[in-house]
């Protein structure tokens, strides 16, 4: 039995057309896989491979190249908390320890009771000035507070009208580079610098 259903194979195999390089789709179809599936089992990656007609080589070392595609179970929302210098600096610490109360998990990587969250600490996503921001999915979420965590985790755990679903789920970006910037995402927008009030 296919990994992958037809109608996402579909969408995968006209994904080319959309870059200079074909190649790039790899990304994109992984995302698209990872979204179906989950994860990204061996099944799924191979099916990728070869509706983009890439070696199934190529295909597995970006999977495995880049933090954002999961190889193991995930949970069905993740939170990357930016646990570099600048969020450092601003308490993405006490970020992730809310971060872990909140979905009941103790580790990164751990997926909570109900599948529904897992978290996991990320370099910096290229949105320092935001600091102590996250990349929740797909969306950024700046000058975290435990009041917005609270917030999200409970928006999620409510039932959602199919529209939201839709809303929530077709946004995709690109995932970074481990190691490196990981600010691909839907990225900060520009804003005044922060003012400290004098006297
Ligand atoms: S250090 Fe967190 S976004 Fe740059």
């Amino acid at each position: 039995m296919s990994a992958l259903p037809e109608s996402v194979l579909e969408e995968i195999r006209e994904l080319p057309a959309k870059y200079p390089q074909p190649r790039s789709a790899v990304m994109p179809a992984l995302d698209l896989a990872q979204e179906e599936v989950g994860y990204l089992t061996p099944e799924a990656m191979s099916e990728v491979a070869a509706a983009l007609d890439l070696d199934p080589g190529y295909v597995e070392g970006v999977a495995t190249f880049y933090t954002l595609f999961h190889l193991q179970p995930i949970g069905r929302h993740r939170f990357y908390v930016c646990t570099n210098l600048s969020c450092s600096l601003r308490g993405s610490s006490a970020i992730v320890e809310h971060v872990k109360g909140a979905i009941g998990v103790r580790e990164a990587g751990d997926v909570s009771k109900d599948g529904l969250f897992s978290y996991e600490e990320v370099e910096c996503l290229g949105a320092c000035e935001y600091a102590p921001m996250m990349r929740l999915d797909h969306e950024y979420h700046y000058d975290l507070t435990a009041q917005t965590i609270t917030a999200l985790v409970a928006e999620r755990r409510a039932p959602l009208s199919a529209a939201a679903k839709a809303s929530r789920s077709r946004a995709r970006v690109p995932s970074p580079p481990r190691g490196e910037g990981q600010g691909e995402g839907r990225g900060p927008k520009k804003r005044a610098p922060r003012t400290k009030n004098i006297g």
